[in-house]
């Protein structure tokens, strides 16, 4: 996975980043690629990327840069990661998460969060290994998990 790349949503990618599937019985842990990027046209501090492997979609990330927010989950963080079924396992979503820390790095922040559903075939090992650690917290009856967001 050398060619990966964060791009910004458009025209040309809308299609493939609205249609790919995920594994069978991860929908239930994430929401739809048009349902984030619908909610990413209402709110100003949404941050969604579409993820290339090269010429094609690899999947879809959204983080939230709200300083201001009175929930640290929404200050600086991951909001939405979908990697598509045939991508998984290969390094994409670490890239994404790595990407999502060099912006917020970016902006001057030094921590940064993520909301996840826990159950089986869910993504609470993923952000384990991604050097996340829960709170304790729960936040909309999700683990709230964070990190700093210098690389690993
Ligand atoms: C969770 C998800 C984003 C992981 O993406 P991915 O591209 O497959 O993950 P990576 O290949 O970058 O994996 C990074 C590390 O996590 C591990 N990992 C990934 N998914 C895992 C799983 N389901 N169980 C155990 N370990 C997992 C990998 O083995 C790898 O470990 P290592 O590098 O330390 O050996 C992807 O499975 C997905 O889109 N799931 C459905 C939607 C979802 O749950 N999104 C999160 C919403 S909060």
């Amino acid at each position: 996975m050398s060619r990966l790349e964060l791009h910004d949503v458009t025209e040309k990618n809308l299609r493939e980043l609205t249609e790919f599937p995920l594994r069978p019985g991860q929908d239930q842990f994430v929401a739809p690629v048009v349902h984030s990027i619908a909610e990413a046209y209402v709110t100003p501090t949404a941050w969604p990327r579409a993820i290339l492997d090269g010429d094609e979609v690899g999947g879809f990330v959204m983080a939230n840069f709200d300083p201001e927010n009175e929930l640290e989950a929404f200050r600086c963080g991951i909001w939405r990661l979908n990697v598509a079924a045939g991508a998984q396992r290969r390094g994409v979503g670490r890239f994404a998460v790595e990407e999502v820390a060099r912006e917020a790095r970016r902006r001057g922040r030094d921590r940064m969060t993520v909301l996840w559903v826990e159950g089986e075939g869910g993504p609470e090992e993923f952000y384990l290994r991604c050097g996340f650690v829960p709170t304790g917290e729960r936040v909309f009856g999700q683990v709230l998990g964070v990190r700093t967001t210098g690389s690993l």
